[in-house]
């Protein structure tokens, strides 16, 4: 079965990384989607936020790409069988069961919902964002490498 992951990864977090890893292991493939969420302002660009992902799942098979459109739409044009998502609290619960819902109601595609590992629960990309914006050290939170390319790109904002 063909996996898909989506998310905004701004930036892509250690809980992230878990839930991607272990779609890896249950299903045949993964893809790896930088989708658009209408509410949120982003601090990286889809293209710094694939690179990043790309750093991180090296040692995995999946592939980055970035999703322009709706998610079913992208899921029916590449025969992907199941949404993947992660789940830290409850209100992650309510938030992913409405998009669930609206997803299936559009084309039937159906939604897996991962437990974050209960290291990771504690750890949003809203906070990551939060605290690098204001010089913290988040290295503990994302992956390995991630905070290099986080001050370049920032770096290059400032700089821009
Ligand atoms: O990490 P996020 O911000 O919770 O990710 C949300 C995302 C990007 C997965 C979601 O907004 C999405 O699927 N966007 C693509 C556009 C779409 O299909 N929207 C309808 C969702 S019911």
């Amino acid at each position: 079965m063909r996996a898909i992951c989506p998310g905004s990864f701004d930036p892509v977090t250690r809980g992230h990384l878990d839930v991607i890893r272990r779609a890896d292991r249950l299903f045949d493939e993964v893809v790896v989607a930088v989708g658009r969420n209408s509410s949120k302002n982003y601090l990286f660009t889809p293209e710094q936020r694939v690179e990043m992902l790309e750093l991180a799942c090296v040692g995995t098979s999946a592939t980055v790409v970035i999703l322009d459109g709706l998610l079913v739409d992208f899921c029916a044009d590449n025969e992907i069988d199941v949404i993947v998502k992660g789940l830290r609290y409850a209100s992650d619960f309510e938030y992913e069961l409405q998009m669930a819902q609206m997803n299936h109601a559009l084309t039937g595609i159906e939604t897996a919902m991962l437990p974050t590992a209960s290291q990771f629960s504690h750890i949003s990309a809203t906070m990551v964002r939060q605290i690098a914006s204001l010089g913290g050290d988040v290295t503990a939170f994302v992956p390995p490498g991630i905070t290099d390319l986080m001050d370049r790109f920032l770096a290059e904002r400032d700089a821009g």
